[in-house]
């Protein structure tokens, strides 16, 4: 199975000249979402994962998934005023300034060891911004991964030191 089959590219979305990949006919397709788990599992190799952290929005789906299939927790990180509980909060920039992202205080105990997914890595700030999020807290981070790369976009330079993987690379 080609799971590149099931995204879809949408152009000017979610503004004019951006082509946006939409993931939804891979989420709607049951053995394209079991699969795509499953190559996750695998990108994670033998590290012993105690927490994986996703990103609103749509990195909480895999993230999710996989944390059920490693044996680990799921951890959410949101944006601003969502989370519930007391938090820490990390800017990241966006193309035009800045926005926050947030994890519950108590989230990550230190020592974790912990998993970031999110779908897809572009310039890479939002992905950098959760890497600081858990070692603030004390967490160790074992691999960064996601379901998409945007490699023009450079966004592993931004994540040096950290191992980084990715399903697929789009040039
Ligand atoms: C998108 C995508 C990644 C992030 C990647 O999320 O889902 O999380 O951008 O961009 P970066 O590497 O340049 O930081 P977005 O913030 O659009 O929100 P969403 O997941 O809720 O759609
Ligand atoms: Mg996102």
């Amino acid at each position: 199975m080609n799971l590149a089959d099931y995204i879809r590219d949408i152009s000017d979305f979610p503004k004019q000249g951006v082509v946006f990949k939409d993931i939804t006919p891979l989420l709607m397709d049951h053995a394209a979402m079991q699969e795509t788990t499953r190559q996750l599992f695998d990108l994670v190799g033998n590290h012993q994962v105690d927490k994986v952290v996703g990103m609103e929005s749509r990195g909480f789906f895999f993230a999710t998934l996989l944390a059920s299939k490693l044996g680990a927790g799921f951890i959410p990180v949101r944006k601003p005023n969502k989370l519930p509980f007391n938090t820490i909060s990390e800017p990241y920039s966006l193309e035009y300034g800045f926005d926050t992202l947030e994890m519950h205080s108590d989230a990550i105990q230190p020592g974790d060891r912990v998993l970031i997914h999110d779908d897809v890595l572009a310039t890479g700030g939002t992905a950098e911004a959760v890497c600081k999020l858990v070692e603030k807290l004390g967490g160790i981070i074992l691999q960064v991964n996601f379901l998409m790369e945007l490699t023009f976009l450079n966004g592993r330079e931004k994540l040096e030191g950290y191992e980084v993987k990715s399903l697929l690379k789009y040039k």
